[in-house]
């Protein structure tokens, strides 16, 4: 009987790229779907067989059996590797390629760990076109798993010079935790992007032609990458009537649950990444189409219009918007670092970075360069690496562009985060010192002093 490398379950979008994209690489893959259409909609060059029993499944497989399971994130994960475990051996794996919660990831570890299956989390970004041609994977969960199927997933993935932008970052939900990251630091970009298009449009009355124009010329800039690349695509596509299709789409985001998901973790590790927040939040309250009509007619206000010119001003935006990014790389830098502190993964943070140069939605040029700073700095931020000092400059440009937004009364929420965030980091002595008074003075909260070691309690008041 013949016997297939490993086994690709789940033949939707994702699924069907990736089996095409192993056996374009020359391994036999034995497919799986229990969906009749999915089986029959699937057809590619190489050696391959679809099944539609998961004991027939395995029973096809090489051994160590190895599964990769594209699958919907939730409890999907957990029935189907229940129901896969009857027929696998100890020292099998199960590699689970889908935006899985990190903890879910864990837990998975640990209870089919009992049970001898080696279970692997990645993290995978790309899209339907990434996961055709290689995609980053971020690869967490068992080593073990990971040393017996990291070369296939090597061999599939994408590859910028000397990088394999795919490797194994951390035990338990590691993977899955930097690939959440990944895409809070995408909702920051993205907002980022969706801001500076703001101003542009609604501020200096600039066409989407202009705009694509800029943005094609920004390419070869710093910020040289993926997102702005498809900015000038998305800019340039016409309607049926030859107008500007971006201008017709309804100003209301989704989102599938890792932006939120990222919120919650830097409110767990109590780390600060108000670009990332602010484009999170922007998402739900784009749904509020109610309040936001109602507020349009009611809520006036003294905003004139904005004191920046097309003809004069353009490189402060491409600096505002160059800062931004370079900011939302250090946000989720940072929460990644301290949750492998405090989790005890050792993540690698120029290796687990390195992993998306190439493949991935947030890769950029930039990229090589972050990777390069955390090899060299003991880690603080990224903002104070020797490599990024140039930041310092791009600090004029950005608060004049957010500061005649602000008076025009343009509502640019993820650049004025950029700000705020760089003012929070270079204020040495925070507003917090009242809030520490405060709180002492109403809850006896206590605080410290900057001239005597303890804590303190005043009675604030005579009465
Ligand atoms: C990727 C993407 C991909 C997807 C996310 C975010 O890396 O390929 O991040 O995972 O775009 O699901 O989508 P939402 O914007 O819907 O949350």
């Amino acid at each position: 009987m013949k016997q297939y490398d490993l086994a690709l379950y789940g033949l939707g979008v994702m699924g069907s790229s990736l089996a095409k994209n192993f056996l374009s690489k020359g391994f036999s893959v034995a497919l799986f779907s229990k969906s009749e259409e999915e089986r029959k909609r699937f057809k590619a060059k190489g050696d391959y067989e679809i099944f539609d029993k998961e004991e027939e499944l395995i029973a096809s497989l090489k051994s160590p059996h190895i599964v990769f399971l594209m699958i919907t994130a939730g409890k999907p994960v957990d029935l189907v590797s229940d129901s896969l475990v009857p027929f696998l051996d100890a020292g099998d794996v199960i590699i689970d390629g889908g935006n899985s919660f990190y903890q879910d990831t864990a837990d998975r570890c640990t209870r089919l760990g009992k049970k001898g299956i080696c279970f692997v989390g990645a993290g995978i970004s790309g899209g339907e076109k990434g996961a055709l041609t290689g995609p980053s994977m971020m690869v967490g969960g068992s080593r073990e798993g990971w040393e017996k199927c990291g070369h296939m997933l090597r061999e599939i993935a994408a590859c910028k010079d000397d990088v394999c932008c795919c490797d194994y970052v951390g035990r338990e939900g590691a993977g899955h935790y930097v690939k959440m990251v990944h895409n809070g630091i995408e909702y920051a970009i993205i907002q980022l992007i969706a801001d500076t298009c703001h101003i542009m449009k609604d501020g200096m009355g600039m066409n989407c032609e202009e705009m694509k124009d800029v943005f094609e010329g920004w390419k070869e800039s710093r910020l040289n990458s993926y997102l702005i690349d498809i900015t000038v695509d998305v800019l340039g596509k016409k309607d049926e009537d030859g107008t500007p299709l971006v201008e017709k789409i309804l100003d209301v985001a989704g989102q599938k649950g890792t932006g939120s998901w990222t919120l919650q973790e830097a409110i767990r590790q109590g780390v600060y990444i108000p670009t990332i927040c602010e484009a999170v939040f922007i998402r739900y309250f784009s749904g509020n189409q109610i309040l936001r009509q109602a507020a349009s007619r009611k809520l006036t206000s003294s905003a004139g219009s904005i004191a920046l010119s097309k003809e004069t001003d353009l490189d402060l935006l491409r600096d505002a918007l160059l800062l931004g990014v370079i900011e939302s790389y250090a946000q989720g830098i940072e929460l990644i670092h301290t949750a492998s502190e405090n989790f005890g993964w050792e993540i690698n943070l120029p290796a687990a970075v390195s992993l998306w140069q190439e493949g991935c939605i947030i890769r950029s040029r930039l990229l090589r360069t972050i990777s390069q700073a955390l090899c060299k700095d003991t880690y603080q931020n990224l903002l104070l690496t020797e490599e990024f000092a140039y930041v310092k400059e791009l600090e004029s440009a950005c608060r004049k562009v957010a500061g005649k937004a602000l008076e025009a009364g343009l509502s640019v929420p993820a650049l004025l985060s950029v700000m705020t965030y760089y003012d929070s980091c270079r204020t040495a002595r925070s507003s917090v010192y009242m809030v520490q008074a405060l709180r002492d003075c109403f809850g006896a909260h206590t605080y410290q002093r900057i001239d005597r070691e303890g804590s303190f309690h005043t009675e604030w008041q005579e009465h």
